[in-house]
């Protein structure tokens, strides 16, 4: 195979929800820069726009915790893209950084309405149409907090948790529907905006639990979502891949 064909993702449409910044949208420019057609999804539309715009896309909103928002979007990028070979569940949200006590009931279904609901509502409708056409690929992005659980973020460790083991167990669902693979990522602390959000405390803790004492990139994580969206990654499945500069032990 010529070396420019390597991990080609060309005549593919790749979906990207939490596309307008940060992590989703350093996937949608290196899946764009390997040939793909990209679709952003974000709830805050004006980014969305900007990202798809830079890269010929198309930018949506879409609040990924509502189906009805979700079926709009979606409907979209088949009339103008047609349907999503690759489906990148990147949109996610911290929650608040407090002790399990200090939390209110809101805090729990606000964190969970996004990052496991959201992922199930997006799989959901992708998946069927993978299913037709025996192909597809599917990256959740998990995060290291959902294998070890972080004090002060509880919500966001147990739906993070969950969505590494609704990746195992829907891997396991398709995989005699055709060449459809489904596998997560789990990062440990990346450099982007979510940060802002978290108690410097809590960012501190995180970076300290990194052997290689640094935070990530988001080229890093972008490469490795781009190997395994790509074709050839085709005999590895249900898996969760760790980027965490050796803070996972499993
Ligand atoms: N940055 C880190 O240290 C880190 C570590 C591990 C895992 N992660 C995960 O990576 C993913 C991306 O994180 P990031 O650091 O780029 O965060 P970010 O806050 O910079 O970006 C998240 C994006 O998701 C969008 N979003 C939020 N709620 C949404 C909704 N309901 N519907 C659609 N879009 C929505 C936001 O508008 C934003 O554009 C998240 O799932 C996060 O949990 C991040």
């Amino acid at each position: 195979m010529p070396e420019e064909h390597f991990y080609s993702l060309k005549r593919q449409v790749a979906v990207i929800t939490g596309g307008g910044q940060g992590i989703g949208e350093g996937i949608a420019r290196r899946l764009r820069a390997a040939g793909a057609q990209i679709a952003v999804l974000d709830v805050n539309e004006a980014n969305a726009r900007r990202v798809a715009a830079s890269l010929g896309g198309l930018g949506l909103a879409c609040d990924v915790s509502s189906d009805a928002s979700i079926e709009r979007a979606l409907a979209q990028v088949r009339q103008e893209l047609g349907p999503a070979s690759i489906l990148v569940n990147n949109a996610g949200i911290a929650g608040r950084t407090l002790l399990l006590w200090q939390l209110e009931e809101r805090d729990l279904d606000e964190v969970y309405s996004v990052n496991l609901k959201g992922v199930f509502l997006m799989c959901r409708a992708v998946v069927k149409e993978m299913m037709e056409r025996h192909y597809g690929r599917i990256v959740n992005i998990a995060s290291i907090a959902g294998k070890e659980g972080n004090p002060t973020l509880i919500p966001y460790s147990c739906t993070k948790a969950a969505v590494i083991c609704l990746t195992k167990a829907l891997a396991k669902e398709v995989t005699q529907m055709g060449n459809i693979t489904v596998n997560s990522i789990s990062p440990a602390v990346i450099e982007t905006p979510i940060l802002e959000k978290v108690a410097k405390e809590t960012v501190a803790y995180m970076v300290s639990k990194i052997p290689m004492g640094r935070m990530g990139t988001v080229e890093e994580v972008a490469a490795l979502v781009h190997y395994l969206v790509s074709p050839e990654a085709s005999f590895t499945t249900g898996q969760c891949y760790d980027i965490s500069g050796g803070r996972a032990t499993y």
